[in-house]
């Protein structure tokens, strides 16, 4: 969406706060032992406290409040009662909810506990990575630019990037025009960044896979080629200089 009025920025700004304190205090819930399925419904909780709507299952009909990915899962995991999170796991909670008829949108990848596994240093660069496509953001940069951006940073690093999934406009749905804010430059795309424009900006920052799959069960995604995946998710306001973080409360770049 465009922002137009005040009414419109401080229903956006609300609802940002609301998945972002979301985001954050399931993070800290999150022990091992626990099931994905007790994560989302301490999710599900602090949402309905607030007012707030699931924005998969309300668009969607996820079968879920949250997205809960658990190590080889990149997106849309099903929060479930099988599913034990333990130390070292690489977790991803995106959470995305409307209240008021404002949608927003943002996740973020970490480790529970010790990492035992090593997926710390992938985690950090993508929260670096998004911090920089972020911040090379204002009113007419070429969304190809920011898709080169995280692509060529990945690279530097020594990873790849998932190139089917996308950041997206949002506001009045969970996904609008531009659809197709990609981690890679697409040279068809000649769409430009507009000032006062909702979008989510997410990284999909990967090991070895390029592409996903959706599983059987309709919903969850993994690699083509397997690996570890990290993503981390803002919703901004597109300004002439740098970009309002709607949902900084979540803490990713802390
Ligand atoms: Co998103
Ligand atoms: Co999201």
């Amino acid at each position: 969406m465009s922002i137009q009025t005040e009414v419109e920025f401080l229903g956006i700004k609300q609802i940002s706060e609301v998945v972002a304190t979301t985001l954050a205090k399931m993070r800290e819930y999150a022990q091992p032992g626990m099931t994905t399925w007790d994560l989302d419904q301490y999710g599900k909780q602090l949402l309905e406290e607030a007012g707030a709507q699931s924005a998969p299952m309300h668009d969607y009909d996820f079968p879920g409040y949250t997205c809960i990915c658990v190590n080889g899962q990149v997106a849309h995991g099903i929060p479930n009662k099988k599913t034990v999170i333990q130390t070292g796991d690489l977790i991803n909670i995106d959470v995305s909810a409307l209240k008021d008829g404002f949608y927003s949108d943002n996740g973020g990848s970490f480790v529970l506990g010790e990492d035992k596994f090593g997926h710390q240093e992938l985690v950090g660069a993508s929260k670096e990575i998004l911090f920089k496509a972020i911040n090379a953001i204002s009113g007419g940069v070429k969304i190809n630019a920011i898709g080169h951006i995280i692509e060529s940073e990945a690279k530097k690093k020594g990873y790849k990037v998932i190139k089917n999934l996308a950041g997206h406009g949002i506001g009045r749905a969970l996904h609008e025009e531009p659809t197709g804010i990609l981690n890679y430059r697409d040279y068809l795309n000649t769409q430009r960044f507009k000032k006062n424009s909702v979008v989510a900006i997410e990284t999909f920052i990967a090991t070895k896979s390029t592409q996903t799959i959706t599983t059987k069960d309709g919903w969850t995604m993994v690699g083509n080629k397997g690996g570890f995946v990290a993503q981390h998710e803002h919703t901004i306001v597109v300004t002439e200089a740098k970009p309002i973080i709607l949902t900084k409360a979540n803490g990713i770049w802390n």
